[in-house]
């Protein structure tokens, strides 16, 4: 009886010791062995840091950092990057820009990241046949003269940036393969000096304020990722080039659903809701519409404008109740929707089902409805031009919907008159090349050729 009490003494000590030795040797792999075994292959790879230091690793360094960036006055310079992250800063300077691969010198020129021209042929050429806003809408505040026709006062303007990308007239009858190549003499050569032929950031004065930010931003990142890696399509790769709000990959991460993917239920939802705000739409004016006012609204107006663009040799779908063209737009989306898309570039007829149909049947500038809105779609290069340059401020941009105002607020895009000419020359200035001051990330680029 001793000796069976004396053996399980001995056994749940054994156990004890056992799972105590465990418990040390788990702790020692967490805290030395992991983080060290870590340091050295990132070591080997190039990757250096600060050292990793036991259990708080380098916790303290930083939390002293930040209380002694926290301490100092901040001038008021936009330079905040060594005071919000002081230790990122700090560690960058020493352990990269000091590295044998980046030497960084503070003044230098960002000459470098201006020097990868054949990056800037690709990323010419992809937003040519990519454009992300592929169509820019404009409104007539009054009665105005465009090329040779009279269009009507609040007659909206949908000015296409994807059909002159996709027209052979300019581009050649390569016109649908990838060559960035043919940016090689820049970009006016490439257009044989047709301005409106390739305007992926808009034209004129409302051009777009990010073009120099954008496209540094997308150098720099490119130029990071294929120092270190290169690409290959994957196989499970669905070529669906999709429009919403902007242009992008229908399927943007691939074997993720999207959400609020499009359902049958979803889909009679989404048209009962689109014919429930066509009609909010085509009384909302009124407040409590008189039935004159409804039928010259529903009916009165659309004809009249129908005939006066017809008089002009301006044809288009004819324009139904209410619902003028939404129905056919819609049927036509759907359609290409549910055909496969192969891999090719020729994606006007998928992304703008209904313009590429149009503008064969119609010409290259006809009139749709939107609802009860009547749309002047512009494809004609020139035109394109005589509403981006907007010479006589006639050609207003359109209020935003609810929906893009949550995401514009009321900042540049969505001002007009004085607030916008204040606004923008504050945003010009910010966004010159100088202001950028990207010269530290030319070290990036330096030693590569792209
Ligand atoms: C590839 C990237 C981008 C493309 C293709 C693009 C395209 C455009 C286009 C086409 C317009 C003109 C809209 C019109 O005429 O109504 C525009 C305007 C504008 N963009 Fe961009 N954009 C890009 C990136 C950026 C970035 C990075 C910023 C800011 C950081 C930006 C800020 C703006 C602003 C503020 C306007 C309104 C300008 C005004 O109304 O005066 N964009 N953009």
């Amino acid at each position: 009886m001793r000796s069976s009490g004396g053996l399980l003494i001995i056994i749940s000590s054994f156990l004890c010791l056992f799972c105590f030795v465990a418990l040390l040797f788990k702790i020692f792999h967490k805290i030395w062995w992991t983080p060290n075994c870590i340091q050295k292959l990132m070591a080997s790879q190039g990757i250096r840091g600060p050292p990793y230091r036991l259990i708080h690793g380098n916790t303290k360094e930083i939390s002293n950092m930040y209380k002694e960036a926290r301490s100092r006055p901040l001038s008021l310079s936009h330079d905040i990057f060594s005071y919000v992250q002081s230790h990122v800063h700090s560690y960058m300077e020493q352990y990269i820009f000091l590295s044998s691969v980046y030497r960084f010198e503070p003044h230098e020129y960002p000459d470098g990241i201006s020097k990868l021209e054949t990056m800037s042929m690709i990323l010419n050429e992809s937003l040519r046949l990519y454009p992300p806003a592929v169509a820019i809408p404009r409104i007539t505040g009054r009665v105005v003269r465009l090329g040779k026709l009279i269009v009507p006062a609040n007659v909206q303007l949908l000015v296409s940036v994807l059909a002159p990308h996709h027209e052979p007239q300019f581009w050649g009858p390569d016109v649908h393969l990838f060559k960035p190549e043919r940016f090689s003499g820049g970009v006016a050569k490439a257009t044989n000096n047709n301005v409106g032929a390739f305007v992926p950031f808009g034209l004129g004065p409302r051009t777009c304020v990010g073009m120099n930010f954008a496209t540094t931003e997308a150098k720099i990142a490119l130029s990071l990722i294929l120092q270190r890696s290169s690409f290959t399509l994957s196989p499970a790769y669905i070529h669906a080039p999709y429009q919403s709000i902007i242009f992008r990959p229908q399927h943007r991460l691939q074997g993720c659903r999207r959400l609020g993917a499009r359902s049958p239920e979803n889909e009679k939802r989404a048209s009962t809701s689109l014919l429930k705000r066509l009609k909010v739409k085509a009384f909302s004016n009124y407040g409590r519409p008189s039935k004159t006012e409804i039928f010259h609204k529903i009916w009165w107006t659309p004809i009249r404008v129908q005939r006066l663009m017809a008089s002009q040799g301006i044809r288009g779908p004819p324009y139904r109740l209410i619902d003028g063209n939404a129905k056919e737009v819609s049927n036509m989306g759907k359609e290409v929707m549910s055909r496969p898309l192969d891999l090719s570039h020729n994606i006007f007829p998928v992304v703008l089902p209904h313009i590429h149909a149009w503008t064969k049947i119609y010409g290259k500038n006809y009139l749709q409805w939107h609802g009860t809105l009547p749309q002047l779609v512009v494809t004609e290069a020139d035109l394109c031009k005589e509403i981006f340059t907007n010479k006589d401020g006639v050609y207003l941009k359109p209020k935003f919907r609810p929906y893009a105002k949550k995401v514009f607020g009321n900042g540049l895009p969505a001002l007009e008159g004085e607030k916008w000419v204040k606004s923008r020359r504050l945003a010009n200035h910010a966004f010159r090349g100088e202001s950028l001051n990207v010269s530290c990330c030319s070290s990036y680029v330096r030693n590569w050729s792209l």
